[in-house]
């Protein structure tokens, strides 16, 4: 989607700048998606202005952090998207605790907090995308999850189309699952984290990196899991236990190394990849009685 000239200078007036003909398929690790302009929200304090602007011009738009939990349509797609800059996002540490802007990338944010002796947060080390996201999805791994050490979070929040603080205790953190709503912007977090030495981190974090590198496919092209996990069950066994590691549709094929991540290994197209999924959901839902839900977040034309 194009953003017209006039409404393009008045978001350079607000510190928003508008790129051209972005590839999202160079923005999302599953390296699929169309074309659109790009909005980089500099200002977050003009958020709510640009926020109005788009409404009043009926620019439909979306928002991408980190672009690893995504699956975006292919071609030119209906909306624009719009995005924090990610280079050198704040993150001070005060006791034990540490404030991080949204676009911070997560791991990187561990490891900052590891050299301030804060730990707690070994388990999302080799989780790939941004502080935003992995709030919004309440990301975890090896038994950790973000959601509980988060004490505030700054949000443009899409109901009252102002930017509020919340509190940890007010935001309902589940399994890859939270209570923000889909169009609210997470733009800085306040986490509160005990204190470790260094050293100890580090063998934690050792410890999380090699039990990934063991059976997830990290150099490939993918969005971590596709699925999320049942209740009291795991997506990726069962997709094992029915012989679909290798099953390809076009260029996406479900991993041979892990079952629930679905790879892209050459130029898989979003309805490659829709097909797989489907073809998967409906072998589980066959064999297993049950109806795998998406992990992924789809964005259709
Ligand atoms: N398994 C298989 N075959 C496979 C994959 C897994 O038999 O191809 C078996 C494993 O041997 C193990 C069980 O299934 O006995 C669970 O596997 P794993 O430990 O890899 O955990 P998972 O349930 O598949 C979850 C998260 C991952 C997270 C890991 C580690 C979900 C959907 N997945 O995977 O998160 O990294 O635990 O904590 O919750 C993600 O969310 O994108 C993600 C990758």
């Amino acid at each position: 989607m194009h953003v017209p000239e006039k409404v393009a200078a008045r978001l350079q007036e607000l510190g928003a700048e508008v790129r051209r003909g972005v590839s999202l398929a160079e923005r999302t690790s599953l390296g699929i998606g169309g074309t659109t302009d790009e909005i980089l929200l500099r200002r977050h304090e003009s958020i709510p202005q640009v926020m109005r602007l788009l409404a009043d011009e009926k620019i439909p738009h979306k928002f991408l952090g980190g672009g690893t939990n995504v699956l975006v349509d292919d071609d030119e797609l209906p909306f624009v998207v719009l995005h924090l800059p990610s280079t050198s996002p704040g993150m001070r540490v005060e006791g034990n605790s540490a404030y991080v802007d949204a676009a911070a990338d997560l791991g990187g944010t561990v490891t900052f907090c590891a050299k301030h002796d804060l730990g707690g947060m070994e388990g999302l080390i080799g989780v790939p995308g941004s502080v935003g996201g992995a709030l919004r999805m309440n990301a975890g791994a090896y038994g950790t999850q973000i959601g509980p050490h988060v004490r505030e979070v700054e949000l443009y929040r899409a109901a009252s189309g102002e930017i509020e603080t919340l509190r940890g205790s007010d935001i309902s953190f589940d399994y890859r699952h939270t209570s923000f709503a889909t169009d609210d912007v997470m733009l800085r977090v306040k986490l509160q984290l005990p204190s470790k030495p260094y050293k100890e981190i580090l063998a934690g974090i050792k410890v999380c990196n090699e039990k990934r590198r063991s059976c997830q496919p990290l150099n490939q092209k993918s969005a971590g899991c596709i699925f999320k996990n049942p209740p009291g069950g795991s997506a990726g066994r069962m997709i094992d236990e029915l012989a679909l590691k290798g099953h390809r549709v076009g260029d996406a094929m479900v991993s041979d190394r892990h079952a629930n991540f679905f790879v892209n290994v050459g130029h898989a197209t979003c309805a490659d990849m829709l097909q797989l999924m489907d073809d998967v959901r409906e072998r589980v839902r066959t064999a297993y009685g049950i109806e795998l839900e998406n992990e992924v977040i789809v964005w259709r034309n």
